[in-house]
């Protein structure tokens, strides 16, 4: 069988902002597909870029006072640490504005319009007489023609959802300088895409059941029979499709057509080539024949917002211009965070790729756990905290990681780091797993790495019921059972080599760990029929994984003032002494009893002038009067962040004469021993219900 000739792309991103979650599970599925069609001998280009052109791009460069160019640039310059950093390997990165995007976006309109694909209208819409610009639907507001509600966006309500055209707005605004927009004509040039011949094409390329998942054939069926125009109404089939936008414009020119543009997602998708062209081009390869191989697939992952895009105006924009059409549109669902609960600026705002990182969080955990929820349909998933924790620390490191760690150091302690001979019960288990690499390639190749995982979990429990009927601590402590203990321990590395294989896809710099502690080269997926044998050395083990700390999950989720507490909690767990010093000496009830705890309310706080340490607290301890208090908690509380609060006075302490007063008391809070390397004050708070004067105790 020769090898597969792939070209595989993901979606590529507007060059306005910095990749969220969603760019990063996208990335991960095509990565995690793209390795494994490697460890199965393909040649594979994989290539992203960003997305350079259109009005919102133009606009935010404007504000931040840059060229559109720059501005991408300067976005683009952010890109590798997310890639480096999830283990995500493109072979090139470009971008839809440098000039192989330009030349290609322009043969390919040129070869549409030779086909007699491309029509020239004259449409209305609205202007912004002081910007001098055409406003995209985006940048028109006003007043819902249905509910009245104010400020809602020219293509639909957020408040009653309905759907309607800009011009139906009551008293329409321009979102960009607030002038009231006119309506002025235009001519537009139109892709027919309801022309015969792209109806046709387009019924068998969705329907054939070769190029898209089941669920998505079905949903693209639907917009041949009828499609939701732009004020809400329907029509049948499929509708021409406005290619061209107005200068000022930040896009690719329309040959023969000064003053027009290419609308931005004509061009987005004609980066893909863009970007393999240029990659192709650096390496002194020939583009057009490498398109040209009729052996070569051209795969598309993307996500299930922008499938009319990808299965209806791209292959039909490829098929029309005598290009080579994909071979597969690979689409999943949308990824949200603990229950797709809205983030509000309490609980923090979603899962932060970079702040995953910097909390010295594994990039493999969040490849496995994406990985095992991610199953080749274009279904909505879940990141759940709970949920990752438990994968991660009972699936990964539990059934999986440990495996290696009982069985290694048996053989480089007592065997010299060599393998014995493996005996039948050993064969037996080894052959099960082997048995399983047809199934787990299957379900690579479907993307349902869920089903992957699954399996591979499946094959660790089978893995470690052989080591708890065999216990080799147990064998190892006597006599005459050597033998019998270097071929149990073989058998767990063997087996340890297969899962490692098995989860090379997701896990790359974990096998590449192993593959150096086992001494062996890079794994292909064909050596999961071979095996390491009797008299492999292997080197020694060190720790390959370390489990996830709840704490880095608090940190994960919490807005970003608290995080630097939670981090030094983080450092606690480190710190055998959890509050970074020791429990003082023991003292007996008597001796408690001296220190008298009220519940005070915080009646009012306000800074200390001349102090960056203290706070002064107005408290009511239910005497009938009030106390001043000064705390020193002026790093951790605003003032108003604690007036109104619940919370505990040491009320029966000595006065004391200070610098900014005296302080007749002090209110309980908790830091950590070493506060300069663990900042953080906690003040205590009762819970609701208790009442100023109740004693603590
Ligand atoms: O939806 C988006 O983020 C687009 N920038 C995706 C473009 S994909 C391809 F067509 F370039
Ligand atoms: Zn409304």
């Amino acid at each position: 069988m020769t090898a597969r000739k792939l070209f595989v792309t993901t979606a590529l991103p507007y060059a306005n902002g910095n990749f969220h979650i969603g760019h990063i599970m996208e990335y991960i599925q095509a990565d995690i597909w793209v390795r494994y069609q490697r460890m199965q001998g393909a040649q594979v280009n994989f290539v992203g870029a960003d997305d350079a052109h259109g009005a919102p791009i133009m606009i935010a460069a404007e504000k931040a006072g840059k060229t559109p160019q720059q501005f991408v640039a300067d976005i683009a310059a952010g890109r590798q640490q997310y890639l480096d950093g999830f283990h995500i390997e493109f072979d090139n990165w470009h971008n839809t504005d440098a000039p192989e995007n330009h030349q290609l976006a322009q043969q390919i309109y040129l070869g549409l319009k030779a086909n007699g694909l491309i029509e020239t209208r004259v449409i209305e819409q609205f202007f912004d007489p002081e910007k001098n610009m055409f406003l995209p639907d985006r940048y028109i507001k006003g007043e819902c023609p249905k509910c009245h509600a104010k400020d809602q966006y020219g293509d639909n309500c957020e408040v009653c959802g309905a759907a309607y055209a800009p011009t139906d707005l009551i008293n329409p605004f321009s979102a960009l300088t607030g002038a009231q927009p006119v309506l002025k004509s235009s001519e537009h040039f139109f892709f027919k895409l309801s022309d015969p011949r792209c109806v046709e094409f387009l019924q068998e390329w969705t329907q054939n059941g070769k190029h898209v998942q089941p669920e998505v054939a079905n949903k693209v069926k639907e917009w041949f029979s009828v499609r939701t125009n732009p004020d809400g109404t329907t029509s049948e089939g499929l509708g021409d499709w406005d290619i061209s936008r107005d200068a000022p414009y930040f896009g690719i020119e329309i040959p023969d057509a000064p003053g027009k543009y290419f609308y931005v997602w004509l061009d987005a998708p004609i980066g893909y080539l863009a970007s393999l062209k240029n990659l192709l081009d650096k390496r002194g390869e020939d583009y057009e024949a490498y398109m040209a191989d009729p052996q070569l697939e051209q795969i598309h992952f993307i996500g299930k917002d922008i499938v009319t895009f990808h299965t209806l105006f791209w292959p039909a924009t490829l098929q029309f211009s005598g290009r080579k059409t994909p071979d597969k549109i690979c689409v999943h669902g949308f990824l949200t965070v603990n229950n797709g609960e809205k983030m509000s600026k309490s609980r923090g705002t979603g899962l932060d790729p970079l702040k995953y990182l910097s909390l010295g969080m594994n990039p493999q955990w969040l490849r496995y756990y994406l990985a095992a929820k991610l199953n080749g349909k274009n279904e909505d998933i879940d990141f759940n905290a709970d949920d990752f924790l438990a994968r991660v620390n009972a699936d990964l490191i539990g059934k999986f990681i440990n495996i290696a760690s009982r069985a290694a150091g048996f053989i480089t302690k007592r065997f010299g780091g060599q393998l014995g001979t493996v005996s039948a019960d050993g064969q037996a288990l080894l052959e099960v797993l082997r048995a399983q690499s047809g199934a787990l390639a299957d379900a690579y190749e479907k993307r349902d790495t869920a089903r992957a995982l699954r399996e591979v979990m499946l094959l660790a429990n089978r893995v470690n019921e052989y080591v708890d009927a065999n216990k080799p601590w147990e064998l190892a402590k006597q006599d005459g059972m050597d033998a019998r203990l270097q071929d149990v321990c073989s058998t767990c590395i063997e087996a340890f080599r297969l899962l490692t294989l098995y989860l090379k896809p997701v896990l790359p710099a974990l096998a590449v760990q192993v593959e150096a502690f086992l001494h062996i080269a890079p794994m292909q997926f064909a050596d999961a029929q071979s095996a390491l044998g009797a008299g492999h050395a292997i080197g020694t083990y060190q720790h390959l994984m370390q489990r996830v700390m709840p704490e880095q999950l608090d940190a994960l989720f919490e807005p970003p003032a608290q995080s630097q507490q939670a981090l030094a909690a983080i450092e606690n767990e480190v710190n055998p002494l959890p509050g970074g010093e020791a429990i003082a000496p023991t003292i007996t009830i008597d001796d408690f009893a001296k220190v008298d705890l009220r519940i005070a309310l915080i009646v009012n706080c306000e800074a200390v002038e001349g102090s960056t340490k203290l706070l002064r607290l107005t408290l009511d301890a239910g005497e009938g009067r009030t106390r001043n208090v000064l705390s020193g908690i002026a790093s951790a509380y605003k003032p108003a962040d604690l007036i109104g609060k619940h919370t505990v006075l040491v009320a029966n302490l000595a006065p004391r004469k200070m610098k900014f007063g005296v302080s007749e008391g002090m209110v309980l809070a908790a830091s950590h021993g070493d506060e300069k390397a663990n900042p953080g004050i906690y003040v205590l708070e009762p819970t609701p219900g208790a009442l100023p004067g109740m004693r603590v105790r």
